[in-house]
């Protein structure tokens, strides 16, 4: 895993798409969309059953494989779960850890610290995703973010903090069409960096990639990425349909 400053837009197709011939066909469109935009970093989180089938398509291509989720134990009485070192032997580079669909089905900060210290050690890039349910006018929403910055980045070595990637991914903009504003993300970007500052060093959050989700499209790719200025997209919806997910890629190049 090489640090990269690179803008990174990630594909997140959560449980979909129903077979394993229409995973190729998005996938092949995601493979063309990353070749035509080499000063990008493509990453597809496919469902973890699709990931071995696609890394056979894996030849002359910058794209790289990612998970959707893993479990932080090395190994053990885990029914159902997958570890660190089975996504790398299958050929995986990065895993969405904490996503707020994981949060919802129990997936607590602690054991995402966890996670996110497993996977540096198996040497997965974590993209991490935070973010508030709800904006609250006195705005104690951005107390939640920093906790679980806090707690989520607790066991990671400083010194690979730097292949860590923060998505922020407020939840009422997930697949809703609903997205923060330009300012909101400004915002939050300048608020998480200044919690990594807070909590290490200047130079540590400015390398730590700071990318936004929640109802990306085509359309307003462009938008949210100038006025946003952050590092790229969690795409969900939109990452399915490869002619959209181009443009999303367009938008960052
Ligand atoms: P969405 O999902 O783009 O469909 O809103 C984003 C995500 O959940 O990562």
């Amino acid at each position: 895993m090489t640090h990269t400053t690179k803008p990174l837009v990630i594909a997140n197709w959560k449980m979909n798409p129903a077979t394993l011939v229409e995973a190729k066909n998005i996938y092949t469109g995601s493979k063309l969309a990353a070749k035509k935009y080499p000063t990008v970093q493509v990453v597809v989180a496919a469902p973890a059953l699709y990931l071995l089938e696609l890394q056979k398509l894996q030849k002359n291509t910058a794209l790289t494989l990612g998970a959707q989720t893993m479990h932080e134990a090395v190994s053990g009485a885990h029914t159902g779960e997958l570890s660190a070192a089975m996504l790398v032997s299958a050929g995986v580079a990065s895993v969405i850890v904490g996503h707020s669909e994981r949060r919802m089905l129990g997936e607590d900060d602690t054991s995402i610290g966890r996670k996110v210290l497993a996977a540096l050690k198996a040497k997965l890039m974590p993209i991490v995703c935070v973010g508030e349910r709800e904006r609250d006018t006195q705005g104690n929403f951005y107390a939640a973010i920093e906790s679980q910055i806090k707690t989520a980045l607790a066991l990671a070595p400083q010194s690979r903090l730097k292949d860590v990637v923060i998505a922020y991914e407020p939840i009422w903009a997930i697949g809703t069409g609903k997205t923060a504003t330009v300012d909101d993300i400004c915002e939050m970007k300048l608020f998480i960096q200044k919690c990594l500052t807070k909590q290490y060093s200047r130079s540590i959050a400015a390398r730590v990639r700071i990318i936004y989700g929640g109802s990306v499209t085509a359309e307003n790719a462009v938008l949210l990425f100038e006025g946003g200025t952050v590092d790229g997209f969690l795409v969900g919806g939109a990452s399915l349909k490869p002619e959209e997910f181009t443009k999303i890629i367009a938008a960052t190049s």
